[in-house]
């Protein structure tokens, strides 16, 4: 019998309208454009503005888009799955509000989170629940509204982050497209050094952590830095090297947009060329969980039947991996 395999049939995006410029940093912050552009390649960010408006608020908007560009029903959904280190609300999934507020009446719907690689960890989640052949129709979306949690008087985490949206489906694949091979990883040495203190069971919200700002992103970037660019290029040569695929094989690098530097560093080790990379984190910054989506968005219309897509990430946890996925259509 034949291996039914989990194939991305659409794709949605969603980003905010206000942009904030590198420039306009140089207002709040004592840095330069000529810093954040060699040092990490992005221009400008786009900011979420809307009053009590959250993560859902941007996923809703990815999905429609999606549903739209596909001509489904939001009923035909069997499963909703959002991406997001930054939800709604610590408790109550935006997942179960995002599916009801779009019309997915006949899913059930959770969160994942996984910091920067909550979108690739979700694809593998996403692709299992086709391929066990229980669920047809699985809507992934990655989101995050990281201006929330950012402290717009750090210099060193202001200037990276940005919000925004990214969904895609998952069916089932009779052609041998779509998930091929998955490499995941995780250790937890890494919370030390990219993480919120303040708000979780370890340290619940007082006035002091509100005082000390311990509600905010805290990176120690260089070490971040360190094991990102290390572990984004191992796992990526190692699942090409594990399915004998060469450089010529493969068409597209679509890697998380945390640092141009370690995209990179990644694609040369892959010994890609810089027209297979996907890139637009001189557009939006490190959207977090909507990076991969995004990418997918903005190079959909380049992307064609059967074309060897290598995803890697890495982010908080630590967490890192790489998917190789074969593109299921021609737009
Ligand atoms: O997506 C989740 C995973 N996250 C990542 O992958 C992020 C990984 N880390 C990075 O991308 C980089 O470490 C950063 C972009 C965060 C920082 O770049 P860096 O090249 O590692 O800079 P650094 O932290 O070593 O700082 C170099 C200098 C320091 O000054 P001194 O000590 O050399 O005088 C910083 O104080 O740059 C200074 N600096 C800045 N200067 C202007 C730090 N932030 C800024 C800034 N503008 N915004």
């Amino acid at each position: 019998m034949k291996k039914t395999t989990a194939a991305i049939t659409a794709v949605g995006g969603y980003v905010p309208d206000f942009v904030l410029s590198n420039k306009v940093l140089e207002t709040m912050v004592d840095t330069n454009d000529e810093w954040i552009t060699t040092r990490t390649g992005i221009k400008e960010r786009r900011i979420l503005k809307e009053e009590n408006a959250g993560t859902s608020y941007m996923a809703i908007k990815a999905a429609e888009d999606l549903l739209r560009k596909r001509g489904i029903e939001a009923s035909e959904i069997d499963f909703v799955l959002v991406a997001t280190a930054t939800p709604d609300m610590p408790v109550a999934a935006t997942a179960a509000y995002v599916a009801s507020e779009i019309g997915a009446t006949n899913a059930f719907a959770y969160d994942l989170q996984a910091a920067c690689s909550s979108f690739l960890y979700g694809m593998s989640t996403a692709a299992s629940y086709i391929e066990s052949g229980r669920y047809k129709k699985v809507l992934l979306i990655g989101a995050d509204k990281m201006s929330s949690i950012i402290d717009y008087t750090d210099r060193t985490t202001c200037i990276i982050f940005g919000d925004g949206a990214g969904a895609v489906l998952f069916e089932p694949n009779e052609e041998g497209l779509g998930l091929q091979d998955e490499y995941l990883r995780s250790d937890g040495i890494g919370r030390q050094f990219l993480k919120i203190d303040a708000g979780g069971s370890i340290l619940p919200a007082s006035e002091e952590t509100v005082k000390n700002k311990q509600h905010f992103v805290f990176q120690d970037g260089k070490s971040v830095f360190k094991f990102a660019v290390s572990n984004m290029a191992d796992v990526s040569a190692l699942i090409m090297e594990r399915n004998n695929l060469t450089k010529d094989d493969v068409q597209w690098l679509a890697p998380h947009q945390a640092n141009k530097r370690i995209i990179d560093a990644t694609a040369n080790r892959m010994g890609l060329e810089a027209e297979k990379v996907m890139m637009n984190i001189h557009r939006y910054g490190n959207t977090t969980s909507a990076t991969l989506p995004l990418l997918l968005y903005d190079y959909e219309k380049q992307l064609k039947k059967g074309d060897n897509i290598i995803f890697a990430a890495f982010g908080g946890g630590f967490t890192w991996g790489s998917i190789y996925l074969k593109w299921a259509y021609n737009s």
